[in-house]
């Protein structure tokens, strides 16, 4: 098997739900693996709206197979409600499509209740889901598992290692959050409690990284971030109101209004760097469509800290017109063009995908890439 990992690139919110979504049909397997119903992954399909936070959004495609592997933390209310609600707009998850791993963790009433009450003193904006103390109790070794569960029973495949293992088809790992928010790598203590990153997903479902083949980076064309902590190149002005409205960037999960600021290289070059891209997905390009100037952030030196240095913006002239509708490269603005060539130069990486609205059909690949 060839093993594809789609890892968000910022802090979470990059688009990785559609970018799955629309990558699920060239893969057997989808294969979530960390964090739990914190994520919030919204896809617009043909007039309806579907926001999932658990199952991978691979399952929108009837020949995927989706699992959640045992680093994902799982409140059982939360998957069987979404499960039903699948079911009744009419997407088959049967327990044949949904394998859930034994080993996973159980998010329960009093973690989530930890959760809320620690963060009236902490303060690091966290969804209130139960996710870090869930962790927590894993890591110290007294938390429940999965196959504890008996509504989870028909869902339970210990098998699940084994076939990733041996199969032969292609399997997609799809992170939830983003790389600045791993608890090793990310701006800590604002983090969650997972490794978000592209490493995570061999550790959380078991499969060894020389079944790794491609490293997909999320981007989104500019930042947000949800929830406390550092964000350099955020915009608290009507910059960031704009990119807010223009965006819909509210969260999934919670609904908070997302922070939002220009695309900071030097936070990418770092995520490039821990992740270890072979190729960018770039999403929500047409949100920079109609600006007069667009900035990017960088620092005056290659070994600067993301957080904490000086912010130096370098300026790109903007594009008119709506993009929504191109199919290829060369059908963008050549100020478009031009943002997306420098940074495909800057991080030294190739750009396989770009979006250009919330649509299945508003993107292409760019083959080769
Ligand atoms: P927790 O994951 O609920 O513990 O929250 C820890 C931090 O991660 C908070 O700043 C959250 O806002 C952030 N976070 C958690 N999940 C997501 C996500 O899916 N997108 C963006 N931020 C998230």
């Amino acid at each position: 098997m060839s093993g594809t990992i789609v890892v968000g690139a910022q802090w979470g919110d990059e688009g990785k739900g559609k970018f799955v979504d629309i990558l699920s049909p060239f893969f057997k397997y989808v294969v979530r693996y960390q964090g739990g119903n914190n994520a919030g992954h919204t896809i617009c399909l043909e007039g309806r709206t579907v926001v999932l936070h658990l199952i991978p959004s691979g399952i929108l495609n009837p020949h995927t197979i989706c699992m959640l592997g045992s680093g994902v933390v799982i409140d059982p209310q939360v998957l069987l409600g979404e499960i039903e609600a699948l079911q009744a707009s009419g997407v088959d998850v049967s327990p044949a499509r949904l394998w859930v791993s034994p080993e996973a963790h159980i998010i329960t009433t009093e973690l989530k209740q930890l959760d809320l009450l620690r963060e009236q003193q902490e303060k690091i904006g966290t969804t209130g889901r139960g996710i870090g103390p869930t962790y927590e109790a894993k890591v110290a070794r007294r938390g429940l598992r999965a196959e504890s569960i008996p509504a989870l029973k028909p869902y339970l495949r210990p098998e699940m290692r084994r076939v990733l293992f041996e199969t032969q088809e292609p399997i997609l790992f799809e992170g939830a959050q983003g790389t600045m928010l791993d608890v090793d790598h990310g701006t800590y203590p604002y983090v969650t409690s997972s490794n978000t990153i592209a490493g995570g997903a061999c550790a959380s479902t078991g499969v060894g990284p020389t079944r790794i083949k491609e490293v997909i980076g999320v981007v989104k064309a500019y930042t947000t971030r949800v929830g406390n902590g550092p964000f350099p190149t955020e915009q608290d002005n009507q910059i960031g109101a704009l990119l807010r409205e223009r965006g819909a960037e509210y969260g999934a999960t919670t609904g908070r209004a997302r922070r939002c600021g220009w695309l900071d290289i030097h936070q990418l070059r770092y995520a490039q760097m821990i992740n270890g891209f072979t190729s960018l997905a770039i999403l929500k390009l047409d949100i920079l469509s109609g600006l007069e100037a667009i900035q990017v952030g960088y620092r005056d030196s290659v070994d600067a800290p993301v957080c904490g240095s000086p912010v130096l913006y370098k300026t790109f002239p903007g594009w008119q017109g709506d993009i929504r509708g191109a199919k290829s490269f060369s059908d963008l603005p050549l100020n478009c063009q031009q943002y997306l060539n420098w940074i495909s130069d800057e991080l030294q990486c190739p750009i396989g995908y770009i979006g250009v609205g919330p649509q299945r059909y508003q993107g292409f690949f760019q083959h080769g890439k």
